[in-house]
């Protein structure tokens, strides 16, 4: 039993510290899309957010990523966010449909992730009901997830630019699952130390 500790501890530490679902301390949230908004292609859909103020954040990488299939949109770098609420839109161009989508909002130089949306649907033409377009940027989003694409879209603020690809941030996810498999691998192995 006092073998067991310890790794629960070390898990419970590993997953505080690596894994990057949200900065603690922050707050950052996705006010749309939520579940239950079907977006459409050949449309304005509008995103909204809400943060603090206070939390150093000026801009995100946003991204567009499926539950249940691989890959990843890169929506828009360096999008500005360093007031407290801020709305984005994406025109959709042959996007695939699916009901599994949700937004990321990342910094995909370090693969740091700010927020992530409720998971929502993208319709084909003519299929979605799309809310109102927000008063705020539109980028033209085409197609699926493309490896070789970079973000369709990427703000001035881009200026002091690290080129980074945004697939840092998957490779950072997947270290820190890695990190996160070995843990619980030591701990299983001090547990079967144990019974022995
Ligand atoms: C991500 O972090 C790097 C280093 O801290 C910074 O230079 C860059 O501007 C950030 N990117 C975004 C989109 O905030
Ligand atoms: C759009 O909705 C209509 C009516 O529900 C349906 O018949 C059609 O198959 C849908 N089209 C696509 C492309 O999903």
């Amino acid at each position: 039993m006092l073998l067991y500790t310890p790794c629960h501890l070390l898990a419970l530490f590993f997953s505080w510290y690596f894994l990057p679902t949200t900065l603690a301390n922050s707050y950052f949230v996705i006010n749309t899309p939520t579940t239950g908004v079907q977006w459409s292609n050949d449309a304005v859909n509008p995103i909204t957010w809400t943060k603090g103020l206070l939390d150093g954040v000026t801009s995100v990488d946003v991204e567009l990523a499926r539950m249940n299939e691989d890959g990843i949109i890169f929506v828009a770098r360096d999008v500005p966010a360093s007031t407290s609420t801020g709305a984005l839109n994406l025109f959709l161009r042959d996007v695939p449909a699916g009901d599994d989508y949700y937004l990321l909002f990342i910094n995909s130089t370090h693969g740091v992730m700010y927020a992530a949306s409720q998971r929502f649907a993208i319709a084909d033409t003519g299929n979605g009901s799309v809310p109102s377009p927000a008063s705020a940027a539109t980028v033209t989003v085409s197609g699926g997830p493309n490896p070789t694409a970079g973000f369709a879209t990427t703000f001035p603020a881009a200026a002091n630019g690290v080129a980074a690809p945004g697939w840092r941030a998957v490779e950072g996810a997947r270290t820190q699952l890695g990190l996160m498999a070995g843990v619980v691998a030591a701990c299983v192995l001090g547990g079967a130390i144990a019974v022995l």
